[in-house]
C-alpha cells in the first residue's frame, strides 16, 4: 500500500541508490524520479521515470488503481530521466491523453516518435479534473525549451519537475524528515550545477509566480524530496542564488604536476586565512567538479591556479575552465597564479579563456619559475591577503 502524500495524492516515483554519475554530475547520494498520480474524476499521472526503472513506476500505480483509468499524463519536462518510461506506460494507459507544453510536444515526437495523443498547454491554462483544477505554467529554459511547472490549485501544490529538486536518494519524502544540512547541501548542488546559467529566468520565473497569484504550500519536485514544511525556504535560497548573493569566501582551484603550483596555493590560502576570510582548497585530480562547482556558488573570489604544460594550462584546469564559463556564475572576482618550466602560458591561457567568457579578471597575476623559493612563498602569501582584502572592500 502506497501512502498519498496528500488525499488522493500520491508519490509513485522510483529510487535510483546507485547512481554517481548523471551526464557528468556526480550523484554521490543517488537520486529519485519522481511521479505523482491524482485520483479525481480524471486520474492523472505527472511526469514518469527513467525508463530503466519503468517496472517500478508501473508497480506504484498498479497498486493504486489501473493504467486504463488514466486519464491524463502530464510531461512537464521532457528529458529522459523523466519521460523515457512515456512510450510503456502510453501503450497501457490506452485512454491517456498527454498533456505538455508545444515545446515539449516537439520534443516528444523526437525522443518517442510521433504516435501519442498529446494535447499543448500554455501558461495560464487550466484543466478540471472534477474537485481539482490544474493550472499550467511554461518555464522555458528552465532548464530546457520545454520545461513546464503544474500547479494544483486548490491543494496549493507546486510541481515544477527539475527546479527546487535535489539528487538525494531516500525513502524519507518530505523536507522536515532528511537532515537540513544534506538537504541544502544536495538543492545547492543541484542549482550550481544545473540552473546556473539561468539565473535571471529563475529571478523572472519566482516574479511571474506571485504575479499569477500562486502562492504553493508544498513543491513537489522530480528529484528528492517534496517541501512540505517550509517551502519558502528554497524559494528564498533560490532568490538568494539567482541574484548571486555570495559570502565572504574563497575558492582556491588549482592544479600541480611537482607541486610547485601546490605550494603557491597553499600559501595563498594562509594568506587569505589570515585576514580571517573563510577559504577552500580544492584540486582538480582530487576533488569532482560537481562539488567544486558547488563550492564557487557561494564564494565571492576564485583563485584558479595552474602549471604549464606544452606552453598552455593544464588540461585539468582547461576542463574546469570550459565547464564554468558555460555555467557562467554571477558577481565573482577571479584571480589567477601558476608556475613554468622555461616558456611559461599557463595563466595567460587562463586569463585569456575568462576574459573571452567576461569575467571579472582581476590584476596583477602571479607566475613563479620551476620550485617558489622561500620570498616567492612570501610573495604568495602576500597574494593571498591582497584577495583577503579585494573581497572584503
Ligand atoms: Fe531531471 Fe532536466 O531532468
Amino acid at each position: 500500500m502506497i501512502e498519498p502524500i496528500t488525499e488522493n495524492i500520491y508519490w509513485v516515483g522510483v529510487i535510483d541508490w546507485n547512481i554517481r554519475d548523471f551526464h557528468g554530475y556526480k550523484t554521490r547520494r543517488g537520486t529519485t524520479y519522481n511521479a505523482y498520480l491524482i485520483l479525481d474524476e480524471k486520474t492523472t499521472l505527472v511526469d514518469t521515470v527513467k525508463s530503466k526503472f519503468s517496472d517500478g513506476l508501473l508497480a506504484n500505480i498498479c497498486k493504486i488503481t489501473s493504467l486504463e483509468k488514466i486519464n491524463y499524463i502530464i510531461i512537464n519536462h521532457v528529458e529522459m530521466d523523466h519521460s523515457s518510461s512515456l512510450p510503456k506506460i502510453a501503450k497501457q494507459a490506452k485512454n491517456a491523453t498527454i498533456i505538455t507544453s508545444k515545446k515539449g510536444k516537439e520534443a516528444i515526437i523526437k525522443h518517442y516518435g510521433d504516435t501519442f495523443n498529446i494535447k499543448t498547454v500554455k501558461t495560464g491554462d487550466k484543466l478540471s479534473l472534477g474537485k481539482r483544477t490544474i493550472q499550467f505554467l511554461e518555464a522555458p529554459m528552465l532548464h530546457w525549451p520545454d520545461s513546464m511547472f503544474t500547479y494544483l490549485v486548490e491543494d496549493k501544490i507546486l510541481m515544477p519537475n527539475d527546479a527546487f529538486g535535489q539528487h538525494l536518494a531516500t525513502t524519507q519524502r518530505f523536507d522536515d524528515q532528511v537532515n537540513q544540512h544534506v538537504l541544502m547541501e544536495e538543492a545547492a548542488t543541484y542549482y550550481a550545477n544545473i540552473l546556473t546559467p539561468f539565473a535571471p529566468l529563475i529571478t523572472r520565473k519566482i516574479q511571474q509566480i506571485k504575479q499569477l497569484g500562486i502562492a504553493p504550500e508544498v513543491i513537489a519536485p522530480s528529484h528528492g524530496v517534496i517541501w512540505r514544511s517550509n517551502p519558502t525556504k528554497i524559494v528564498k535560497a533560490y532568490l538568494d542564488w539567482s541574484e548571486g548573493k555570495t559570502k565572504n569566501k574563497v575558492v582556491i582551484v588549482y592544479d600541480t604536476m611537482w607541486q610547485s603550483t601546490d605550494k603557491m596555493a597553499r600559501a595563498i590560502l594562509e594568506g587569505i586565512a589570515s585576514e580571517g576570510v573563510d577559504v577552500r582548497l580544492l584540486k582538480l585530480r582530487s576533488a569532482e567538479l560537481t562539488e567544486v562547482v558547488t563550492e564557487v556558488l557561494e564564494a565571492k573570489a576564485v583563485v584558479v591556479g595552474s602549471p604549464t604544460l606544452n606552453n598552455q594550462m593544464f588540461h585539468t584546469i582547461s576542463a574546469f575552465l570550459t565547464h564554468i564559463t558555460g555555467l557562467n556564475p554571477r558577481g565573482k572576482k577571479w584571480f589567477f597564479f601558476g608556475s613554468f618550466g622555461w616558456g611559461g602560458g599557463a595563466v595567460k591561457s587562463m586569463v585569456e579563456a575568462t576574459r573571452k567568457a567576461g569575467f571579472a579578471v582581476q590584476e596583477p597575476t602571479l607566475e613563479i619559475n620551476y620550485v617558489p623559493d622561500k620570498e616567492e612563498i612570501k610573495k604568495c602569501f602576500e597574494f593571498g591577503k591582497k584577495i583577503a582584502a579585494e573581497i572584503r572592500g
